[in-house]
C-alpha cells in the first residue's frame, strides 16, 4: 500500500536493530485518514470472504481494526490484557509472550463476544514474532469459531511471525512488508 509505505518512510523511526517506531500515526497519535484508507484496503483484500466479526488485541490493533470493521460493516472485538489478579469468569484466554517487551500478557475475550461457527478476521498493527496473532488463533479455536485470515498493517518479514502463521495454514495479508532496515532506511519487499 503505497501511501502507507510513504508515511513509514517519512515519519517512521528505526530503534535499535529491529524496531520501527510509528507513534506519530499508529501507536500513540493516530492519523484517521490513513486509518480509513487502511480499513478500506483490508475490506477490498478480503471482499470475497464471509466475515462476521473482526478480532484484535488492545491497544494498538484497535484503530486499524475499527476502520476495517466500518468498511466491512461488522463488529470489532478487542482482546483485553488481563491486569487483575483474579481471572474473570466466562472468558477465552491465551498467554501472549512479547519478545519485544519480554513480558507475558494474558489476553481474554468474553464468551458473549465470540461464538461457535462465527467467521473471524484478525487485524493487528504489527506482525513481528506472531505471538499476538497466534494467541487469537488459539482463542478462535477454543471458541470453535473459524478464522478467515489475518490482516496486518506493518509486517517485519525478517522476524518469524509470517512463518508461524503459514504453519497454521492461515491467509495473511500485510499492507506494508518490510524486508530490512539498512543504514537507517526502511527497505520494503
Ligand atoms: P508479535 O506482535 O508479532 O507477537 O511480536 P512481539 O511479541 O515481538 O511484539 C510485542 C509487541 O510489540 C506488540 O504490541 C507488537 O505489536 C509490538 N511490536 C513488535 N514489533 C514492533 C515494531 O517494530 N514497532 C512497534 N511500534 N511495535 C512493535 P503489544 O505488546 O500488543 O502492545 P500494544 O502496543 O498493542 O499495546
Ligand atoms: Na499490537
Ligand atoms: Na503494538
Amino acid at each position: 500500500m503505497k501511501i502507507l509505505e510513504q508515511k513509514i518512510q517519512k515519519d517512521g523511526r528505526i530503534l535499535g536493530a529491529d524496531v520501527l517506531k510509528v507513534d506519530s500515526f499508529l501507536n500513540h497519535q493516530i492519523d484517521p485518514e490513513l486509518m480509513q484508507a487502511i480499513g478500506l484496503e483490508f475490506a477490498a483484500l478480503f471482499a470475497n470472504e464471509k466475515i462476521d466479526k473482526i478480532l484484535t488485541v488492545e491497544s494498538s490493533g484497535i484503530a486499524p481494526a475499527v476502520f476495517a470493521g466500518l468498511a466491512l460493516h461488522v463488529p470489532v472485538v478487542f482482546a483485553r490484557k488481563n491486569k487483575s489478579l483474579t481471572l474473570p469468569e466466562n472468558v477465552w484466554t491465551a498467554d501472549v509472550y512479547s519478545f519485544t517487551k519480554q513480558t507475558t500478557n494474558h489476553i481474554m475475550i468474553d464468551h458473549r463476544f465470540l461464538s461457535a461457527n462465527e467467521n473471524v478476521l484478525i487485524i493487528d498493527d504489527f506482525l513481528a514474532n506472531g505471538q499476538a496473532a497466534e494467541g487469537l488463533l488459539k482463542i478462535i479455536n477454543a471458541a470453535e469459531a473459524n478464522v478467515v485470515g489475518v490482516g496486518i498493517v506493518i509486517e517485519k518479514t525478517f522476524q518469524k511471525g509470517r512463518q508461524i502463521l503459514d504453519e497454521h495454514g492461515v491467509r495473511v495479508e500485510s499492507l506494508a512488508r518490510i524486508k530490512s532496515f539498512e543504514n537507517g532506511q526502511v527497505i520494503f519487499l
